[in-house]
């Protein structure tokens, strides 16, 4: 892939051009009047699946979210490149090296393509893979199936794999590339022995890696100590189990098809769905999933159902290790981080993006492949009838909290309460308001203060170290401005200044601007959010405009950006925290229950760093957000633990 596709690969359009102009949902595609010319109604559409954009108006035009960027922001196509990149993280290679480091993504798949195709071959139609083949069929995968997804065998020895492949040409070198080649102690040897191998293929059907499953029989075939169940390709250039869905490229004309895709965990999952014409399934591979997983499945459907088994979402013990936990990062190999999805982080989709999130939970004890198996309606009926993630979540609080005590009580309001903050929507945030009071016999208003506290004091450090005094009034207004110059300039930080609390500014004219340029459809054309503006605060504006500012990189204003928000928290924190103390008390002695005053205290506790973005820490023993399983372990040693925050 070059860099070109895989910034298109990483972004959503609908997100880039979101910050420019105001989308309006509308069936699979999204609407707006069009930002290239004036008009009264909509007629620029935004189409996700396509990825495109255009203008059925005046312009009659459209392209890909590259075109977009260089007409908008008057730039030529270099310069579009260079925005999106760092907007993706795409790091764009220095001229020269790039067509080599081309050439060895290309020779790794090939390298994994031709494995794959022998792997298969040893399963259907050598005796070695006679055993195998009789698993397969055992677990109910008929012969189409197995080729359609290219099932294999690999042989149970420690060189028949480099043999193979380095009569096709393919050196040590590229073999370790590939990690089907594995540095041991006792030199280099083949990764895959005696396993059911599951070719993963990316999104455009490239040969990525192996899922490779063991056997019975195969576990210690040179007394060596059985390996984990299933065992991966390492991460590698083309590799990344975070970033990738299982059988995605397979399942990308169901997804449309049905308007919807269901993520569940195993390959087998998969497998047993997609033969029964459930094609829009596609699997996490048993890890947590990824930002950048619902990213990739954003751009095909805006309604995703999360299967989850009964262990990981319905039971009480398991529910404790599946707690809300903001963002945990995990570092990759090649250092970008990447973010997995918690409640919260659903919830957030669920309201700012337009993604429809639901959740199925499996019967007890059974995962997707038995409930196809045994009963396909019983399958379509849990994916038909899952409810939305919220809904889930107050549900299985219902179940898991004694409600007729207050302690009860309280510990509910604890967990649901943090679920509601990243909802904007007005409606939906007063219909869980309302249901949330219900459970908790809390009055509605006092749940929104505290919901509203909540959000004012997220990302907040922590407030004793550091704080800056109350009398440095002239630093922070200065602060005020220079975040409104920053959102006044740069398009690209509309979203993180939609995210900016109004009251975060104390300056009234500063927090009259903001508002005026949270309203304004166009923000980046600063004449109509002056045009917006009372009188007497235009000057003031114009010297926002024209404040003077470095020739910021995108990654550099968000950075500024991040600063100023969190330089004017750290002053809101102080007031708040005062405020605070006093509310606490009173509803401490109010509800006798000292678990809500925890809650609520939450909001100054220090623990509660991990509202920050990039922080993955929680409650003890609450550490897994979406994590499915815990149960990968790497075999041979040496590579880092793929799961994150094993609890
Ligand atoms: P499961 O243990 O549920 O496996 O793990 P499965 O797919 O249902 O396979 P069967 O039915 O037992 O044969 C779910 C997924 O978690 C990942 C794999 O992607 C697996 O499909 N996993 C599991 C690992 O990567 N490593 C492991 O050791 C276990
Ligand atoms: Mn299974």
């Amino acid at each position: 892939m070059n860099e070109v596709e895989e910034i298109k690969a990483r972004l959503d359009i609908v997100e880039v051009v979101g910050q420019y102009v105001q989308l309006k949902r509308m069936g699979r595609s999204f609407k707006a009047n069009c930002p290239f010319h004036s008009e009264k109604t909509p007629s620029f559409i935004v189409s996700p699946e396509r990825q495109s954009w255009h203008c059925f108006g005046a312009c009659g035009t459209g392209g890909d979210v590259f075109s977009f960027v260089m007409r908008r922001e008057g730039v030529e196509f270099p310069e579009a490149l260079r925005l999106l990149a760092t907007r993706a993280g795409v790091e764009l290679p220095e001229r020269g090296r790039r067509p080599e480091e081309e050439r060895q993504r290309e020779r790794v798949h090939s390298a994994n393509e031709t494995a794959a195709r022998w792997y298969h071959e040893l399963l259907v139609k050598n005796d070695m893979g006679e055993k195998a083949w009789g698993y397969v069929q055992g677990r109910g995968i008929d012969a189409p199936t197995a080729e359609a997804f290219l099932i294999g065998y690999s042989p149970p020895s420690w060189e028949a794999t480099r043999e193979h492949l380095r009569e096709r040409g393919y050196s040590d070198a590229e073999l370790l590339a590939a990690s089907l080649l594995v540095e041991g102690e006792k030199g280099l040897h083949d990764r895959f022995r005696g396993r059911l191998m599951f070719p993963i293929r990316d999104v455009r059907g490239r040969f990525a890696g192996f899922g490779a499953r063991a056997l019975d029989e195969s576990t210690t075939p040179e007394g060596g100590p059985p390996g984990p169940k299933y065992l991966n390709t390492a991460q590698t250039a083309v590799f990344d189990k975070g970033s990738m869905l299982y059988a995605l490229d397979r399942a990308q004309d169901g997804i449309r098809r049905e308007g919807q895709a269901v993520i569940v965990e195993g390959y087998m999952d998969v497998i047993a769905a997609h033969q029964r014409g459930f094609d829009n399934v596609v699997a996490t591979m048993g890890t947590s999933l990824t930002e950048r997983q619902v990213r990739l499945l954003k751009r095909q459907t805006r309604s995703i159902v999360l299967a989850l088994d009964a262990d990981a979402a319905g039971s009480e013990a398991a529910l404790r290790g599946h707690e809300v936990v903001e963002e945990a990062l995990r570092q990759s190999e090649d250092r970008e981080t990447v973010a997995v999805v918690t409640w919260r982080g659903l919830v957030r989709y669920q309201d700012a993006v337009s993604v429809d999130v639901r959740v199925a939970v499996l019967p007890d004890g059974r995962d997707p492949d038995d409930v196809i198996r045994s009963d396909p309606d019983v399958w379509r009926e849990l994916i038909a009838s899952a409810p939305p993630v919220l809904d889930y979540r107050f549900r299985a609080a219902e179940t898991r909290h004694d409600l007729t005590t207050p302690r009860g009580r309280s510990e509910a309001v604890q967990e649901l309460l943090p679920l509601l903050e990243p909802i904007t929507d007005p409606v939906m945030r007063a219909h869980y308001l309302q249901w949330l009071s219900r459970l908790s016999l809390v009055r509605e208003e006092e749940l929104s203060g505290m919901v509203t506290r909540r959000r004012g004091a997220r990302r907040a450090p922590e407030p004793a170290a550091g704080a800056p005094s109350l009398t440095d009034t002239r630093g922070d207004a200065r602060r005020e401005e220079y975040l409104l110059a920053l959102l006044l300039r740069f398009p690209y930080l509309r979203q993180a200044g939609l995210e900016v609390p109004d009251d975060l500014l104390w300056e009234s004219a500063n927090r009259e601007v903001l508002t005026a340029w949270k309203r304004s459809p166009e923000s980046t054309v600063s004449d109509m959010v002056k045009e917006a503006l009372p009188e007497e605060l235009k000057a003031h504006f114009e010297r926002l405009v024209h404040w003077r500012l470095p020739d910021f990189s995108v990654k550099q204003a968000e950075a500024a950006l991040a600063g100023c928000r969190e330089g004017l928290e750290k002053r809101q924190q102080t007031a708040l925290g005062r405020a605070n103390a006093a509310l606490l008390a009173e509803k401490e002695e109010e509800l006798g229950a000292s678990t809500l005053a925890e809650a609520a205290a939450s909001d100054t506790d220090p623990d509660d760093d991990r509202m920050k973005e990039g922080v993955g820490v929680s409650r003890a023993g609450q550490e897994i957000g979406l994590r499915i399983h815990g149960k990968q372990q790497e075999e041979d040693g040496g590579e880092a633990a793929e799961t994150i925050a094993d609890g």
